[in-house]
Parts: structure tokens; C-alpha cells; sequence
């Protein structure tokens, strides 16, 4: 079977595990923060903060918003996890519709959506495809509102020649097993604001205001036992495995996205005459992650029946939140998001797919004889 998506590791992330392992000291330490040091110079972002998922990134940063009991703006076209961490604040999520070609939010309906209850604009880098972020941080600016974007696929992507994750107030990288850059699992934040990072560094571990490498590793501290709390935190750090194993597939990212982005192209170009199929745009002055390979099929269902016959896993992403029991109290009619999702199939895309597997996708898709009406 060809799988969506396969890990890439090599023998320098297990270089770097065995060097972790026997050092010594597996907790959050000089891996860690030569990790955050070279992500943040990746990205173009002041601080960089890691965490054990891209869900803790979101619930911390949308903690050091102080959305609580406020509303946040967001989309329904996500894995819940975006909006998962809108509730765990205790705020409301409204949700906004798509936009059709690149289903990510339509700013034209963030706009129609902000009250006086408005925190905080969520918005999701769908498939890597950045989203419109002129226009968003002209809606955010005109209405003093802070930007997260969730960039869980987004790793490498750039938007008008900057990198994503240097851009708005809060970024949230996810490193799972499936994504781009993959820590096994493992998050990340970036932010240009220093309160907002020292913050999610107290609340990463406790509330605690020095960590234990800092204190029990850095010389010239006295009392090095002592510390305080302000409020309460949580455990959501990074140990230094996961980080070295960062550090190891960092270097070799943009390679990775390189070999995405010609498979990307190969699907692009066989597709280009399946009446029954639109392929996923890549709009200009943007760089996508290319993280999935997302295309629109009416027959959606036949079309992942066939590829399995054939060998081939094909996924649905997303069934959008609103429509989950857990959202139901949120729940409104997005006309764009309710006809497209029912119509989207994600193809196998990773930087491990050999000519032979892509060559296989391309030939199950294209023999393809859809049920129905192929009108979208
Ligand atoms: C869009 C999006 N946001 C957030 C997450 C959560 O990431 P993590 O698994 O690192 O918590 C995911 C993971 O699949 C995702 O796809």
C-alpha cells in the first residue's frame, strides 16, 4: 500500500538520538535550546519556543492572548486541534467561510464576523498554502485585533518572500509524525513580542519561572533550588531527543519541501485534463509547504474506493469542526465549506515517494471513470 504519508528519518536523526540518549540528560536542554535558536533564525522570527505539540502551541498562545470569555475568529476547515484550543480557553469560536480555491479563510468574512467581543483572529495555513496575510493583518490592524496562525503545515512555506512564522503576533508549528518537519511529536511557537514568549516559557512547565536546565546546568546561580509561580502552568516542554531529532531534519527541510514541491508539480501536470478533477492552486508570491495534496473530486468517495483497489491510501481532510456533536452550540451554515469539503480527496505526498509510487498514483487517478455528474 502506498501510505498518504511516510516519516523520512535517516541515519542523522539517529546519530542524534544516540548522542542524547548517552549525554547524560534527555530532558529540555542545550539540544533544545540550540533548537529554538536555529528555528527562530529559520523562520525570522525573535523567540522561538518549543513544546511537546503544535496543540499546546495553540492553547498557550491563545492563554497569552487572554482570550478567555472572549470570541475568536477561526475556520472550520482544520483539524481540531485549532479550534479545540479555542474552547480549552474558554472563549467562543466563529467560524468564518473559505475561500474556494485555496480553502483557506476568506478574509472577506473575518471581517464580517468581528464584534465588540472579538480577542483574537485564528487562522490556519491549510495543505501550506499561506493564507492571505495582507489583507488579514489590514483587518487586524484596522480593529487592534492579535493574529495566531496555526502553521502545523506550513513549515518552510513563505508568503510574499517572508518565511511563515515570522509574520504575525503568534505562529504554531506542529512536528507529529506526519508532518513536514517531524520531531516524532512536537510543536513550536514563534512571536516577535518578548512578553508573549516568557510567558509561554513559564507556561510550558509548571508556571515555574527558570527551568530546571537553567538553574541545575547554567553556572553562577546561587540558591540554584529556588523559583517561583505565578500562575498556574502546565507540562508542555520539549525534551532534548525530540529536539536533536528537530535539529537533524532542519537541516534538511528545504530539501525535503524541494522533493514535495516536484511531485506536487508531476500530479499537476498529469491532472491538468481531468475534467472531474481541479487540482490545488498555488497562488502567486506565495511559497506552500505543500504539505498535502488536497484536490476536488465530486465523486470523492469512488474515487478513494478505486485507489485503494489499486493499492493506494487516499484521506479526507477535514470534516470541518462545526460539524462535530462537540461544536454543535457554534455551529452556522459556511456555503463554501459545507459544498467543498464532501468533495475533497488528499492524494499521497512525501519526500520519500519513489518515481515508481508516483507513477502508480498517477495511473490509478487518471483511469479513474467517475459515478455521476463530474460538474463541481
Ligand atoms: C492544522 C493542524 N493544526 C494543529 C495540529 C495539531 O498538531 P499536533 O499534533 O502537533 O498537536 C494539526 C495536526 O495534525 C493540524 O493538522
Amino acid at each position: 500500500m502506498i501510505p498518504i504519508f511516510r516519516p523520512w528519518f535517516g541515519e542523522e536523526e539517529v546519530e542524534a538520538v544516540r548522542e542524547v540518549l548517552l549525554s547524560g540528560w534527555v530532558g529540555p536542554g542545550t539540544k533544545v535550546e540550540e533548537f529554538e535558536q536555529k528555528f527562530s533564525e529559520y523562520v525570522g522570527a525573535e523567540h522561538a519556543v518549543s513544546l511537546n505539540s503544535c496543540s499546546a502551541a495553540l492553547f498557550l498562545g491563545l492563554k497569552a492572548l487572554n482570550v478567555e470569555g472572549g470570541e475568536v475568529i477561526t475556520t472550520s476547515l482544520t483539524f481540531v486541534a485549532s479550534n479545540h484550543a479555542i474552547l480549552q480557553n474558554d472563549a467562543t469560536p466563529v467560524f468564518c467561510d473559505i475561500d474556494l480555491e485555496t480553502l483557506n479563510i476568506d478574509p472577506k468574512s473575518i471581517e464580517a464576523n468581528i464584534t465588540p467581543q472579538t480577542k483574537a483572529i485564528l487562522v490556519v495555513h491549510f495543505a501550506g498554502h499561506p493564507c492571505d496575510m495582507d489583507a488579514i493583518g489590514a483587518i487586524a490592524q484596522k480593529h487592534g485585533l492579535p493574529v495566531v496562525e496555526d502553521a502545523a503545515h506550513a513549515v518552510g512555506a513563505r508568503y510574499k518572500g517572508k518565511m511563515i512564522g515570522g509574520i504575525s503576533h503568534i505562529s504554531c508549528f506542529s512536528f507529529d509524525a506526519r508532518k513536514n518537519l517531524s520531531t516524532c511529536d512536537g510543536g513550536m511557537l514563534t512571536t516577535n513580542d518578548d512578553d508573549i514568549a516568557k510567558r509561554v516559557k513559564r507556561l510550558r512547565w509548571m508556571g515555574i519561572s527558570k527551568g530546571t536546565y537553567d538553574r541545575f546546568r547554567k553556572k553562577g546561580l546561587e540558591k540554584r533550588w529556588e523559583y517561583e509561580i505565578d500562575e498556574v502552568g502546565y507540562k508542555c516542554y520539549m525534551n532534548d531527543l525530540n529536539a536533536a531529532i528537530g535539529l537533524a531534519q532542519l537541516s534538511k527541510i528545504e530539501a525535503a519541501n524541494a522533493q514535495r514541491r516536484e511531485t506536487f508539480l508531476q500530479y499537476g501536470h498529469a491532472f491538468a485534463d481531468l475534467e472531474w478533477l481541479q487540482a490545488p492552486v498555488v497562488r502567486e508570491n506565495v511559497r506552500s509547504g505543500m504539505h498535502a495534496y488536497v484536490a476536488r473530486v465530486p465523486d470523492r468517495d469512488g474515487l478513494i474506493a478505486h485507489l485503494a483497489d489499486h493499492e493506494i491510501d487516499a484521506g479526507v481532510h477535514y470534516k470541518p469542526c462545526h460539524l462535530f456533536n462537540v461544536y454543535e452550540p457554534y455551529r452556522r451554515e459556511l456555503p463554501v465549506t459545507d459544498s467543498v469539503w464532501p468533495q475533497l480527496v488528499t492524494l499521497p505526498l512525501f519526500p520519500s515517494m519513489t518515481e515508481d509510487n508516483v507513477q502508480q498514483v498517477i495511473g490509478a487517478v487518471t483511469g479513474f471513470q467517475p459515478n455521476g455528474s463530474a460538474a463541481f
